[in-house]
């Protein structure tokens, strides 16, 4: 392990794997050395002495990974400052803030409908508001937390409630390295000395906004915890703060700690509100050429960690859905190859992920638009032989605008008539309009005013949830 951040931060992130019997306690000794490199130019050797007490409880679990608590002999050279003691395990507000404890948009409100969950009766399907097991359609509107306007949300979440769309995916993630002043929204500044969550009307404020108004419509959010992909702020945002790269950083010590104290804040906040339906790991997690134990090994352990703050609300992946060849499905091209380092069939086992997800783009993926009812079917039937919800969670295809109803109306057929997936959500759903004249939609986007919104979204919807259960 290289580390080139300040040497005292890293009290606290050490972190080890052992291997014992589940519940047992054990004293573990780490010993590491480390090269040191930025804050002073020599390499230093330390011995790191850490107690700690496993507590996994999971009969199945044949090891543990946990970040421990260190103490070190080394003695820094006086060259370093007091000020490089600063731990990163604790997120700090960014910047000092007024922001008050009581939250500018009511959420957690006791009006509010009943969680959703994954139905006892029928468990390949949600238990949407308490109701019973039901099918129904959503959408993703990812840029909902990154709008500054509130009536611009009002109109937002009015529109997809009309629509009887149940459920939208909205990044809960947007992570920066510099501040990129008040009119981008922002949740946290990382950099080498931790990160700094912002309270600041750009920052914390606009997801409990997208909660608040959530919760007024009855609507349901999935809400995600980091991006692949840089844009908003994803893991190479956390790469640039504390070093690794895009494969490195499902195992870098610092980077998953400053991850799960993220985590731990967002759930912490709106774990009270029913309006959230699932907790996201990641927008389209890979890890490209990694053995697939490296994206299941960290979603398991994330998921428990998850169920350890928050039992209510169910947690899901966000992967793409790619298979990989021990599932013994399709041709063994790319989506079957497992080169991203996700077995679709294997993270559904995980215990404390409690649905599966898939993406389908097939124009961007170099299938044809047909194969998208096969890459469907395939899901679905993974989901019955786990015997688990599946969600088409995100779908696209052509890239042009007003022109998706040809190719996405099979997709949808499929869905409907041929397979048990609970849930579908285009991407994405676009509206005129807003104040802020947001320009940050693709070619995928299906227009509220657009002729297509009509079958892709109106009549899809209401077709779903009249689906005999
Ligand atoms: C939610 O519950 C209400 C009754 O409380 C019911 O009318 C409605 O159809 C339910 N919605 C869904 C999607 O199940
Ligand atoms: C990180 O950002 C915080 C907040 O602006 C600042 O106080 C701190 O000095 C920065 N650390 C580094 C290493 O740039
Ligand atoms: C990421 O870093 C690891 C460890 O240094 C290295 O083995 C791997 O090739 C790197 N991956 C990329 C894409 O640079
Ligand atoms: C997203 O994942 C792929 C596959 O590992 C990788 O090539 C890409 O760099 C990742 N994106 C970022 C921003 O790290
Ligand atoms: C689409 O691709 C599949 C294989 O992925 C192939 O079996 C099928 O014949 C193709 N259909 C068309 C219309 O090209
Ligand atoms: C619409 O999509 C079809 C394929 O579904 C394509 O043949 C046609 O050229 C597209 N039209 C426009 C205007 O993009
Ligand atoms: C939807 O609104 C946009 C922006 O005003 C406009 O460019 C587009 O033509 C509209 N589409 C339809 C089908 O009315």
């Amino acid at each position: 392990m290289r580390i080139t951040g300040h040497f005292a931060a890293l009290a606290g992130l050490l972190a080890t794997t052992v291997s014992g019997v589940p519940g047992a306690q054990k004293t573990v000794t780490i010993t590491k050395t480390i090269e040191h490199t930025k804050v002073q130019t020599k390499t230093v050797s330390v011995t790191h002495t850490a107690s700690t007490t496993c507590s996994a409880s999971a009969a199945s679990l044949s090891s543990v990974t946990y970040a421990a608590t260190t103490t070190t002999s080394a003695t820094l050279a006086p060259a370093s400052s007091t000020s490089e003691t600063s731990s990163l395990t604790a997120a700090t507000s960014y910047p000092s803030t007024t922001y008050a404890t009581t939250p500018a948009y009511p959420f957690c409100t006791s009006s509010a409908s009943s969680f959703a969950s994954v139905d006892a009766v029928h468990p390949r399907l949600f238990n949407y508001n308490g109701t019973g097991a039901k099918f129904f359609a959503g959408t993703n509107a990812w840029w909902a937390s990154h709008v500054l306007s509130d009536s611009d949300l009002d109109i937002v979440f009015s529109e997809i409630k009309e629509t009887q769309l149940q459920v939208v995916r909205v990044w809960g993630f947007g992570s920066v390295n510099t501040d990129p002043g008040p009119d981008s929204v922002f949740f946290q500044l990382l950099n080498g000395t931790g990160s700094y969550i912002n309270y600041a009307a750009n920052g914390i404020p606009r997801l409990d906004a997208v909660v608040s108004y959530a919760e007024k419509t009855g609507v349901k959010v999935v809400l995600n915890f980091v991006n692949n992909w840089s844009d908003l702020g994803g893991i190479a945002s956390y790469n640039a703060a504390f070093g690794g790269n895009a494969t490195t950083w499902y195992t870098d010590v610092q980077s998953q700690q400053v991850y799960r104290d993220y985590i731990k804040l967002l759930v912490s906040r709106y774990k009270c509100s029913s309006a959230i339906f699932a907790w996201e790991l990641a927008n389209e997690p890979r890890c490209h050429g990694c053995a697939t134990s490296v994206i299941y090994d960290w979603a398991t352990g994330i998921s428990q960690y998850i169920k350890t703050l928050d039992s209510k609300h169910m947690v899901t992946l966000g992967d793409e859905g790619w298979f990989a060849p021990a599932d013994g499905i399709g041709d063994g091209s790319y989506a079957y190859g497992g080169g991203e380092g996700v077995d679709f069939a294997l993270n559904l086992g995980i215990k404390t992920l409690d649905y599966g997800v898939f993406h389908l783009y097939p124009d961007s993926w170099g299938y044809n638009e047909t194969w998208g009812s096969t890459w469907i079917l395939e899901h679905n039937a993974v989901g019955a032989a786990q015997n688990k919800p599946v969600v088409l969670e995100e779908y696209g295809g052509p890239p042009s605008p007003d022109n998706h109803t040809a190719v996405e109306e099979p997709w949808q057929a499929t869905v409907l008539d041929d397979t048990m997936v609970a849930m579908d959500q285009f991407w994405q759903f676009g509206t005129i309009g807003l104040s802020t004249g947001l320009s940050d939609y693709d070619a995928y986007t299906i227009w509220y005013n657009a002729t297509e919104y009509t079958p892709l979204a109106r009549e899809h919807a209401a077709a779903m949830l009249e689906k005999a259960v």
